[in-house]
């Protein structure tokens, strides 16, 4: 296992090149086993999580070859000759569960390991189940699996998810696109990977309307034939090395990035008196002047604030002026970056889902570790603004979201290293 050691010296100034959305190209990819012919993907992050979906889906019998150093996924889903994915790969990654719909929609049947928790909380699959039942699958859980399927096809219909859970409406609109007749998904999740996901399968010969708005519209078709789509941008590696300049000073341009995507984001980036401002090649974040000042911030679905970027703004917030009050709605239990945090001198309270953080003038560097993605990297931009040494062990959990992520920081001045433990 590596560990990261990062030492808070100065100012961030420079360019920071933005990835292809990890959580885009996770749902992008099982949409392979929806047609007999290639998907290709531009623009794909390298990731340990792309490896193990691409791990899964050659499990099925796809075909998936990684090209241009892994930007580029080729796949085909021609001879699909298997339809369990099994617990040894489901259980190291959740977004697995997404291979339940398309499946379930081009072979009539899928057995899927039930995910079970994870570190951030419980995330059952109910809500998948719900929409996929009304679109006619029979579902049964068997021995920790979900055993689906629909003999005689799915059917489109109305459902209305009871929470706009990002998974069900992936696997349901996945599920739908070869559907006999209309679907309306109400309540449907309206992040900016749905709407990516949406255009792929629109580019492969789907029909489907209102991507974005809570309520999506899918006319079954009998099939659906190859396409070459590119990944969009992560919005949540894009916010995470926004809080960068914003922690450490300094300026730094996120090329790729686009403010439609972050909107929730920056506006409280700018009540804590970052600018954030439009570029040509993308978004340039700036501190120039004395303390950030503290702001409240609540998750929410998107448009809200994204989940995926509390942890960073909780860093951001220990050096704040001021005390800012931090709810988390999505997850139960996301808040284990705070005791480590604490560990560098952070001042930060929890009560169930609630953070309240009374910023410190200066944290202190010391060895931390964090068990899942958000976390981690929380850990690495605290480090960037404290005084000495931080060492960030369980790296391996940061390779699952953040491509090159010494080399991007390194590149904009940051003094950080990748180290062995031995
Ligand atoms: N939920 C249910 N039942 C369900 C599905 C979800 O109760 O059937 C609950 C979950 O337990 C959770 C909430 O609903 O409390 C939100 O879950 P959602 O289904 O929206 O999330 P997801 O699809 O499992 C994706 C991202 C997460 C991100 C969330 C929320 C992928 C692969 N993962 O998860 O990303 O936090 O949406 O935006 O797209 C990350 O990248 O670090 C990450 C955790």
């Amino acid at each position: 296992m590596d560990s990261i050691i990062v030492t808070g010296n100065g100012p961030l100034n420079g360019q920071i090149p933005i990835a292809g959305a990890k959580n885009a190209c996770l749902t992008l990819m099982p949409a392979t086993l929806l047609s007999e012919e290639p998907l290709t993907l531009t623009n794909a992050p390298r990731l340990s999580d792309i490896k193990t979906m691409s791990a899964l889906l050659q499990s099925l019998g796809a075909e998936v070859s990684a090209l241009q150093d892994g930007q580029v996924l080729a796949m085909s889903s021609h001879d699909l000759n298997n339809h369990t994915a099994h617990y040894d790969i489901v259980r190291k990654m959740r977004a697995s569960n997404l291979v339940l719909g398309p499946m379930l929609a081009r072979l009539g049947q899928a057995i899927v390991s039930l995910p079970g928790g994870c570190a951030i909380g419980a995330r059952p699959m109910d809500l998948h189940i719900e929409a996929l039942e009304a679109l006619g699958a029979e579902i049964e859980l068997k021995d920790g699996y979900l055993h689906a399927k629909a003999p005689r096809g799915l059917k489109g219909a109305t459902h209305e998810l009871r929470f706009a859970s990002v998974g069900a409406t992936e696997n349901t609109v996945m599920a739908a696109t070869l559907a006999k007749g209309t679907t309306v998904l109400k309540n449907a999740a309206r992040e900016p990977e749905i709407v990516d996901l949406v255009r792929c399968l629109r580019a492969m010969g789907a029909q489907i309307d209102g991507e974005g708005t809570s309520t999506i519209t899918i006319q079954g078709v009998d099939r659906l034939h190859g396409a070459t789509h590119p990944v969009v941008t992560d919005r949540i590696e894009l916010g995470t090395y926004m809080i960068a300049p914003a922690i450490a000073g300094g300026e730094v341009e996120c090329l790729g990035g686009k403010m439609e995507l972050v909107e929730s984001f920056a506006a409280k980036l700018d009540e804590a008196g970052i600018s954030v401002t439009e570029t040509d090649k993308g978004l340039k974040v700036a501190r120039r002047n004395g303390r950030v000042k503290a702001v409240n911030v609540t998750t929410e679905v998107f448009p809200g604030f994204p989940t995926d970027l509390q942890a960073q703004m909780m860093a951001l917030m220990c050096t704040a002026e001021g005390t800012s009050v931090l709810e988390e709605t999505i997850f139960e239990n996301r808040f284990m970056h705070a005791p480590e945090l604490t560990r560098m001198g952070a001042q930060i309270e929890v009560h169930g889902g609630t953070a309240t953080v009374t910023g410190v003038e200066r944290l202190k560097g010391a060895p931390v570790m964090a068990t899942d993605l958000r976390a981690s990297v929380s850990l690495i931009l605290a480090g960037l603004a404290a005084e000495g040494e931080t060492r960030v062990s369980r790296v391996y959990h940061l390779d699952r979201g953040y491509e090159h992520v010494v080399r991007k920081l390194e590149g904009v001045g940051a003094k950080i290293e990748r180290i062995k433990d031995e």
